[in-house]
């Protein structure tokens, strides 16, 4: 039993050790923050949606809810908060029946579908990151990031909230 309970321990602290080697250790957004962003973002309300490292998903049904015709995926590699994420899902399987969470790392995913990619990265990971928005994402999507914008390029649009940190909107041709 105490082997079985490491064995959970160290797949817990391991998956979440890698997602902050790939990219970002996992940092909830906040509610009010992941509001400002789904309140101020004009997509269509049919949209496939990604959160690149979405954690527990919270943004996603931030955008379920919203927008209950939109496709919402996320990846993350970190289990625990995926199996937080599938807790909410499995509580409301009618309204976040269009929220999909997934395993996985997304550096080796392919998600040309996307009209919409939302991420809360360290910006050391932003020249891997924006390389994989190159070969994945049609010219039109819509990237928002948040906290630190991506170097040398202008956003199309920078959300700004009362003590919130800021959200960067790209298109995908301009980065
Ligand atoms: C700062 S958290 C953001 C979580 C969520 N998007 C939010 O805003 O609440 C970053 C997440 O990205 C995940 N992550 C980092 N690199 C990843 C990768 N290459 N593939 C999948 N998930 C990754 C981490 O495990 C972590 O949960």
């Amino acid at each position: 039993m105490p082997s079985l309970l490491f064995f959970i321990f160290f797949i817990i602290i391991g998956t979440m050790a890698w997602g902050c080697v790939l990219a970002a250790p996992w940092v909830p957004t906040l509610s009010a923050q992941r509001k400002l962003l789904v309140e101020n973002l004009v997509i269509d309300d049919a949209s496939t949606i990604y959160d690149l490292g979405c954690g527990s998903g919270s943004i996603l049904f931030e955008f379920a809810d919203r927008y209950p015709r939109a496709r919402c995926i996320g990846y993350d590699v970190a289990l625990l908060p995926l199996f937080l994420g599938y807790l909410v899902k499995f509580r409301h399987p009618v309204r976040y029946k269009n929220v999909s969470l997934r395993f996985g790392n997304f550096f080796t995913k392919h998600f040309s579908d996307a009209d919409v990619v939302v991420a809360f990265l360290m910006q050391k990971a932003y020249p891997k990151f924006i390389a994989t928005l190159k070969r994945e994402l049609k010219p039109e999507a819509v990237v928002a990031i948040e906290a630190w914008p991506f170097p040398n390029v202008e956003p199309v649009q920078t959300i700004r909230g009362d003590r919130l940190v800021p959200w960067y909107i790209y298109h995908r041709s301009d980065i």
